[in-house]
Order: structure tokens, then sequence, then C-alpha cells
């Protein structure tokens, strides 16, 4: 029963990310991905950069600054409005709306039965105060780089500059493969005149 419920949400996912794919809902798709995969390229490269220089303590900084910066650049150069979201999150300000969160928890149970978190990502048009919104959303795993500062055992240096930036900070105690967060992208459907 539990399975059958799972393929359920599941197909219910991949069709609205995959299935309904003509041309017309190709680009976008495609799009979303590339926006999520400029903005992981770029900040890893930035977060790596500043560890090597001076450690991770000085990442922490980099992060609070360099995210939200690629963000809105990323945001006016594509259209889409692109930000960070997750179910435990390390600024208030990143926290989901429903939609996002039933999303991500729809991922981590994904992951769960075994997709693999590279895989997760989902596509769809979403009724918001009266229009029509194309929301897509595509998980970021924790890899060996993120536990400096999301994992169980961080050096006592991050945990004092992460109490003093972030006392809500729930984004720690993390494992390698689990599912830090999601890049989250929106717009307005232009497509069938918005009716
Ligand atoms: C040097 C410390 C550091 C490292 C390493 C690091 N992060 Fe973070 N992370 C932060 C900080 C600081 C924030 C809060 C940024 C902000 O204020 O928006 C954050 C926020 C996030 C968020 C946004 C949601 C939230 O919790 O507010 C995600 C998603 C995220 N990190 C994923 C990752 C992933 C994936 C990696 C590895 C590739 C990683 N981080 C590596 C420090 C780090």
């Amino acid at each position: 029963m539990k399975l059958a419920m799972t393929l359920f949400v599941f197909c219910f996912f991949c069709s609205s990310a995959l299935g309904q794919s003509s041309e017309s809902e190709d680009g976008p798709l495609l799009e979303g991905r590339k926006v999520a995969a400029a903005f992981m390229q770029e900040l890893k490269g930035e977060l790596e950069q500043a560890i090597a220089a001076a450690g991770p303590v000085s990442g922490i900084g980099v992060c609070q600054s360099k995210a939200p910066a690629i963000a809105a650049r990323l945001s006016v150069e594509t259209g889409w409005k692109v930000g960070r979201t997750s179910l435990r999150v390390r600024n208030p300000g990143n926290a989901p709306d429903r939609w996002e969160k039933v999303i991500l928890e729809d991922f981590d149970r994904r992951r769960f039965q075994g997709t693999a978190p590279q895989e997760l990502e989902v596509l769809e048009i979403v009724e918001k105060d009266g229009g029509k919104v194309l929301r897509y959303m595509k998980a970021i795993p924790t890899g060996e780089i993120c536990l400096l500062c999301h994992g169980a055992v961080l050096a006592p240096g991050v945990v004092d500059e992460l109490s003093r930036r972030y006392p809500q900070d729930k984004a720690r105690g993390y494992k390698p493969g689990e599912i830090r967060g999601a890049f989250t992208l929106s717009r307005p459907e232009k497509g069938e005149g918005n009716k």
C-alpha cells in the first residue's frame, strides 16, 4: 500500500516534470536545469576558493553574501526568480513556502525509496493570486565539502561563527548524500493566455 502511494506520487511528479513534455514544456525544464546548474557551479567555485585560501570560517561570509548575490544576478539575467530553500534552514529568509515544503518532503521520500538525489526535480504550473506561475525545484545533495559547515562534527571556529551569524541555525548534522535543500525557481506562466 505504501509502495503504491509512493509510486503514485512519483508518477504524479514525473508526469508534471517529464510526461507532458511536448516541445513547449521541454524549454522551461531545460532552462530550469541550466539555471540551477549555473547557480551551483558558481557558488561552489567561490566557496572552494575561499576555503582553500583562508579556511572554512571565511567560507561562511562568502556563502552569506555570494549566494543571494548570485541568485539576484541570475534572476535578472534569466527572468526566473531564483533562490535556495530547505526543510532545515540556516537562514530563516530561505524557509520554504507550502508548495516548496511539499516538494522537499517528497524529495526526501523518493531518495529514501532509492532515487539518486541528482535526479530529483519538479516542474509544475501552480495557481497563485489568481494567476499561473511556473515553478521548478531541483534537489541539492550534501557533498563532502558541505560537511565543513553542515555536517555533524564542525570545527570550533565554524561553530562559533555560525552561532554568531545564525542563532536559529537548523542546517547542521547532515550526512553525505542526504538532501541539503533545493534550488527553487519561479516565473509567471505565459503559455495558454494565462487563463
Ligand atoms: C563555509 C561554510 C559552508 C559550506 C562549506 C557550505 N555551506 Fe551551505 N550555507 C552556509 C551558510 C553560511 C548558509 C546561509 C546563507 C544565507 O545566509 O543565505 C548556507 C546555506 C545553504 C543553503 C540554503 C538554505 C539554508 O539552510 O539557509 C543550502 C541549500 C546550502 N547551504 C547547501 C550547501 C551545500 C550543498 C554545500 C556543499 C556543496 C554547502 N552548503 C556548503 C555555509 C556553508
